[in-house]
């Protein structure tokens, strides 16, 4: 026998033997379906019904949910709610009520709750239990902090947009690189801002570039670290294309060959990784052939796969002074609008022979973190770029925001969405803070 436990309103009585077939009007019927969370069945739904089973209601203990029978006539709705108890909880199955009367179009809504027994609040209830029970961990040597290298020395110019990174000399740098190692984070990657800019970036691909000394220098003084390099030519270009400019465009194949060149000297200078951000075509596959042709097959390449033409940039075009003077970069970098597009992205990098792949930015692209993570067994990296630091800064700066829980829970969101690499301008205070 079950018995109702209702709120308000009428009682309706229930049946001994509820499971039985469609009953005479006005009676209330209980069916066990389908534990489907939530559902609406009317009155056709009931020929769908085949098996019933039926618990004993009464000798149970066991609360199973909570069944709400509206009755939707005459603009009138009777709102009942009966708390069933059956005698074991048998997932996945739920009980249905069944009204109807002569005047009742029957509308039984149910509501399966696991609520009382299950309250997720008791595994928040402190911080050990919370520690206990999170799913996603940050560790410094998941991160990899930007640096922007320019000419000089004793050079360390703060980046007006980006508090708390700098353009650095190369003396500058080094002290930074042997500070970023004893926190623990695994890498830097470095952007050059060269002495002097022309229409084939030729500092891009110099041997004795701002990037390339830069890289020996830091070689020179530090020993776990690693030092990626971004193969672009958007800081070399008098222009600030990515590439070779014809009739108005990117040159697509050409370029393939700075960035080969480009790839090429810093593995030379001593680069441990790779990582082309230009969004050619084909320019995974053009750096695999000329690292392998020259002895570097065991440097490593991570793409820039699925780079898209984003506003969040804009701040570090200031830092890196690579601003496109005429234009944009839509042409090559993706369209924010295309998620299916950013995986053949992904795909022909990895069939190019890419190593590890990005997703940038990282939070706007979290869905796209989270599919590549599913359907790519490689490590993927994520770039949390400038804008994103730049807004986080701007309302820490303004009071609106707490400094140190906005960079944790970004940081956070980016590991949870798929990401294992994070390359970040919050690197250090973030590596200092779990440490
Ligand atoms: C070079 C490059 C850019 C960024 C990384 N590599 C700029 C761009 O594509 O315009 C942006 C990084 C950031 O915003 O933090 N092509």
């Amino acid at each position: 026998m079950l018995s109702s436990t209702g709120s308000a309103g009428a009682r309706v009585a229930l049946p001994a033997t509820p499971g039985a077939a469609l009953s005479a009007a006005g009676e209330l019927l209980l069916f066990i379906l389908h534990w489907d969370g939530f559902k609406v069945f009317g009155l056709e739904d009931l020929a769908a019904i085949e098996t019933l089973q039926v618990f004993d209601a009464v000798s149970s203990g066991d609360h199973l949910g909570m069944v709400v029978v509206t009755s939707g006539l005459h603009n009138q709705r009777l709102d009942e709610t009966y708390f069933i108890q059956v005698h074991a909880l048998v997932k996945p199955q739920l009980v249905l009520l069944w009204t109807s009367g002569p005047f009742n179009l029957p509308r039984v809504t149910i509501r399966v709750m696991p609520f009382p027994t299950q309250r997720l609040r008791r595994l928040r209830a402190n911080e050990s239990l919370r520690g206990l029970v999170r799913e996603t961990h940050l560790h410094p040597g998941q991160f990899i902090l930007p640096l922007f290298v320019c000419p000089g020395e004793g050079v360390r110019r703060e980046i007006g947009s980006m508090p708390g990174n700098y353009q650095m000399s190369i003396d500058e740098l080094v002290k930074e690189c042997i500070e970023v190692e004893s926190l623990g984070i695994s890498g830097v990657i470095l952007f050059g801002l060269p002495e002097t800019k022309d229409e084939m970036a030729t500092g891009a691909y110099d041997d004795h570039g701002i990037v390339q000394r830069a890289i020996r220098a830091i070689r020179a003084e530090t020993s776990r670290l690693l030092i990626v390099t971004d193969v672009c030519n958007c800081e070399y270009t008098s222009h600030g294309h990515c590439g070779f400019v014809k009739d108005g465009d990117v040159d697509n194949d050409t370029t393939l060959q700075w960035l080969a060149k480009s790839a090429l000297s810093h593995a030379r200078a001593g680069a441990d990784i790779v990582a082309p951000s230009d969004m050619m075509d084909g320019r995974v596959w053009a750096i695999r052939q000329a690292l392998d042709a020259n002895g570097y097959e065991k440097i490593p390449i991570l793409s820039y796969a699925a780079k898209f033409a984003s506003v969040f940039y804009g701040p570090f075009r200031e830092a890196a002074e690579s601003a496109p003077q005429f234009g944009d970069r839509r042409s090559y970098q993706m369209d924010p609008a295309n998620g299916r597009e950013a995986m053949r992205e992904i795909e022909l990098d990895l069939q190019e022979g890419a190593d590890m792949i990005m997703i940038k930015p990282a939070m706007p692209y979290l869905d796209l973190i989270c599919q590549a993570r599913q359907r790519f067994d490689v490590p993927i990296a994520a770039y949390q770029v400038s804008g994103e630091y730049s807004m986080i800064m701007a309302a820490v700066q303004n009071g609106w925001l707490d400094h140190d829980r906005s960079m944790i829970e970004s940081l956070t969101s980016i590991t949870r969405a798929g990401a294992g690499i994070i390359l970040t301008y919050f690197a250090k205070p973030a590596a200092r803070l779990l440490a």
